[in-house]
């Protein structure tokens, strides 16, 4: 190879790569933040989060495979970047209904602009004690359950690879978000299971042209 040859081959072989330099996150790994397996994610969720979210760059905060509680929590925006939630594990709920606000949702996101979650995890709402105190099913005069996920004003996000499972209550609350894809969601709860209904998507069409979903996949669920 001639020296001329060579370096016109390396200089196409940067640019073809710089691309992909570029578009690398940074990474917030939760571990960093006091994340332990079979330990309790929230408060190194949350300030890991927060770190992500003042990156100027983009920004992915990780969460490694493994088994993890969760106890109720809310992620909220606005960040300077965009931002990735990339969770491997298992997300496991407290069992105790009493230890959500009434009407809430257990995980909920809200004022983000180009947010994904992604990753492959389970988010296990433990339903299956909650069902069994709860008379909603029957009545609207009960102690509403928690829902699995509630993502409020979010734009241009993508919920990606996730799935919710025995959400206490409805799986997904949609409010107010413009541009929001769910790609590979699914849902699981078993047939018996009391209103464990899967995304309801809450925002006025009419007075915004912007609002759309998309609905990339047929929704697994059993009820
Ligand atoms: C989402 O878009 C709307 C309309 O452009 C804007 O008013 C709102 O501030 C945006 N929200 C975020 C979190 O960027
Ligand atoms: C919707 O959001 C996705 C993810 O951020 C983005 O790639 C796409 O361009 C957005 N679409 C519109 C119409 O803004």
């Amino acid at each position: 190879m001639d020296a001329n040859f060579s370096i016109i081959y390396i200089s196409a072989l940067f640019l073809l790569l710089a691309p992909s330099i570029i578009a690398q996150h940074v990474v917030f790994d939760i571990t960093k933040y006091g994340g332990a397996p079979n330990g309790d994610l929230t408060s190194s969720l949350e300030r890991a989060w927060k770190a992500a979210c003042e990156s100027t760059s983009a920004s992915k905060v990780f969460v490694p495979k493994n088994t993890y509680n969760l106890r109720q929590i809310e992620l909220n925006g606005p960040c300077k970047a965009p931002i990735e939630l990339h969770i491997e594990g298992n997300i496991v709920a407290p069992k105790d209904p009493n230890q959500f606000d009434a009407n809430a949702q257990w995980v909920r996101f809200g004022y983000v602009d180009s947010f994904t979650l992604s990753g492959g995890a389970t988010f296990d709402g433990q339903g299956l004690t909650a069902w069994k105190q709860n008379n909603c099913h029957k009545t609207w005069n009960c102690k509403k359950l928690s829902m699995n996920f509630g993502f409020n004003f979010m734009n241009n996000s993508i919920i990606r690879d996730i799935t919710s499972k025995h959400s206490k209550h409805f799986h997904v609350n949609v409010l107010g978000c413009r541009n929001i894809t769910f790609s590979k969601f699914s849902i699981e709860a078993p047939a018996e299971s009391p209103n464990t209904d899967g995304i309801h998507i809450l925002g006025d069409q009419h007075k915004s042209k912007y609002f759309t979903q998309t609905l990339e996949q047929e929704m697994i669920a059993s009820h």
